[in-house]
């Protein structure tokens, strides 16, 4: 498996994205797997820190490395929204090739503060890191726009691979279309040299991605459209079957390729390089 830094700088050259798409199950790490391979694209793993609680973290660390060792495709293990130094170090231990530290609701100050220690011990391993400033928020919150001084200062205090940016998106689905930020984020692109990163993709039309990506944005997050898909996939089988039972596997197979047509959906439109 590989890090950000292998894929990411040369994507953000070419002016384009890699999705990186939150799985928490063997069935939706296959249909994410399986897409990108149907793409030939690279693909970033990505994994909720509340999944590294218990031991999912480690066995989806460990079906996606059987996966990768497989597959010819370029494959990243992330960590997503990291909120400690130790779980930090837990991701590296059990064997993720890239980590995020989330300090984006901490003063300023602070969050360099945080950020700086987890990328030396990020970087102390060879794994690469993402941090976030400006706030992306979670159900509801507001969101907090970053500034490109803000990227400027962050960037050279903390040595960070990658910078997560807030620029009109949020987790979750939108109760109205999002409409981003564009003249921030090309503003903030114009400074940052680094690969910059957009969280909350669900339900963010493909137009304005592909303009967020003109600007440098080169890792592209989807948790909530992938994940609702399986759970409302699985309840359309269970109703079309009524009473009758089929083992799991055989009712999350067409769930799966449904999934998988969206990945590829998404991960044609990331990886068109826009001239
Ligand atoms: P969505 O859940 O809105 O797709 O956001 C994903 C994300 O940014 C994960 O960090």
């Amino acid at each position: 498996m590989l890090t950000l830094n292998e894929i990411l700088p040369q994507a953000r050259k070419e002016k384009r994205a890699v999705g990186a798409f939150n799985v928490a199950n063997l069935e939706t790490l296959l249909s994410v797997f399986r897409a990108a391979e149907r793409e030939d694209s690279p693909v970033i793993i990505q994994v909720y820190q509340r999944l590294f609680n218990d031991e999912r973290a480690e066995l989806i660390a460990a079906m996606t490395s059987r996966l990768a060792e497989k597959s010819d495709i370029p494959v990243v293990l992330h960590l997503d929204h990291g909120t400690s130094i130790e779980q930090i170090k837990k991701a590296i231990n059990i064997g993720y090739t890239s980590v995020m530290i989330d300090g984006s609701q901490l003063p300023f100050t602070e969050n360099i503060a945080l950020t700086s220690e987890a990328v030396k011990i990020a970087h102390q391993s060879g794994v690469s890191i993402e941090a976030e400033i400006g706030h992306v928020p979670f159900g509801g919150g507001e969101i907090q726009l970053s500034t490109a001084a803000e990227a400027v200062e962050f960037v050279k205090e903390t040595g960070v691979d990658t910078l997560a940016i807030s620029i009109g998106t949020a987790h979750g689905f939108y109760k109205k279309e999002p409409v981003l930020d564009i003249e921030r984020a090309s503003e903030i692109g114009e400074n940052v040299a680094i690969p910059l990163v957009l969280h909350g993709g669900t339900g963010v039309p493909d137009e304005q991605l592909k303009k967020a990506i003109a600007c440098g944005i080169a890792k592209i997050n989807i948790a909530t459209e992938l994940q609702s898909m399986f759970l409302r996939g699985v309840a359309g089988e269970l109703e079309k079957n009524g009473d009758k039972f089929k083992p799991l596997d055989i009712y999350f197979k067409p769930v799966e390729e449904k999934i998988s047509e969206y990945v590829c959906s998404k991960i044609r439109v990331f990886k068109t390089k826009i001239i």
